[in-house]
């Protein structure tokens, strides 16, 4: 059992995280195709993919009521270390949102979420992009099915996450994230736009007004970079955002 402390009255107890097993792929790829609608089948990572996570133990199952209920899915990024990030964020620190195009090109970053995770893949066709021995972690997706959103429950498996890295002498977590509610105001925005958007906040609330951004800041992400062309999301208009939590 996972205890949280939480004073967040929508979190509900009777929840459970477990590291799922080769027999549980069924499940796994249910909760995955389950996340999705049919617009979104590109989204969706496939049976191959998930039985690599699973075979490399970095995958999460959350169950709720006995309900297999989210996934969430990471690795430790091959390609970035604690000192590169610490030195991203010393310039975030300074001047707010970074430039991407600047940031990709003077620290050798994955443009992409394809390219920073072997297209979902982590290992295979002689790429690898996770190394175990690497102090960070790279958190590549999260899922929680329809019937179970809106409680929360995503923070369960994000902070547990986060936890299980930082008990693992991991120095940051960062994310390609997306931000579904983007497509709602913008057809084809600017970085500028996008940005903008970013710092809007959810009425009542200190929290971005995206729920894609409003859970990671809820757990304690910082919005970096604005992430042109991160993958082909609709909902996003193709859009992401580097998030970044300092685990130290
Ligand atoms: C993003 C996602 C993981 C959030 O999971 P969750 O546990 O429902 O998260 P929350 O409970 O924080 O809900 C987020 C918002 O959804 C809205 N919401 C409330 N009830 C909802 C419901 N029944 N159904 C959908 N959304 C609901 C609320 O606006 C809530 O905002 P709040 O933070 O102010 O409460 C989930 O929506 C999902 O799996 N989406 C598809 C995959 C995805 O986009 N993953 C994230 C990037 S990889």
């Amino acid at each position: 059992m996972v205890m949280i402390k939480t004073k967040d009255k929508k979190r509900i107890s009777r929840t459970n995280i477990v590291r799922p097993r080769i027999e549980d792929l069924g499940v796994i790829c249910g909760i995955e195709h389950s996340g999705w609608n049919s617009k979104e089948e590109g989204m969706v990572a496939n049976q191959d993919a998930l039985k690599n996570r699973i075979k490399l133990g970095t995958i999460d199952l959350l169950e709720h009521d006995g309900i297999p209920s989210g996934i969430i899915s990471y690795q430790n990024p091959s390609w970035i270390n604690s000192e590169t990030i610490a030195q991203i964020m010393g310039r975030y620190g300074h001047s707010g949102f970074l430039p991407w195009n600047e940031i990709v090109q003077e620290y050798n970053l994955p443009r992409n979420w394809y390219e920073a995770t072997n297209g979902g893949f982590i290992k295979g066709s002689g790429v690898n992009t996770h190394d175990p021995t690497s102090d960070c972690t790279f958190l590549i997706g999260v899922t929680i099915i329809p019937e179970k959103r809106g409680f929360h429950l995503v923070d369960y498996l994000v902070e547990n996450a986060l936890n299980v890295s930082r008990d693992g002498g991991k120095k940051f977590a960062i994310g390609y994230a997306r931000i579904p509610c983007l497509s709602k105001e913008y057809e084809n925005p600017t970085i500028d736009e996008v940005e903008a958007y970013l710092r809007e906040k959810k009425q009542g609330t200190e929290l971005p007004r995206d729920l894609g951004a409003r859970f990671h800041v809820r757990n304690g992400g910082k919005v970096v970079s604005v992430i042109p062309e991160v993958m082909e999301d609709t909902q996003s208009r193709n859009y992401g955002f580097l998030v970044v939590y300092d685990l130290r």
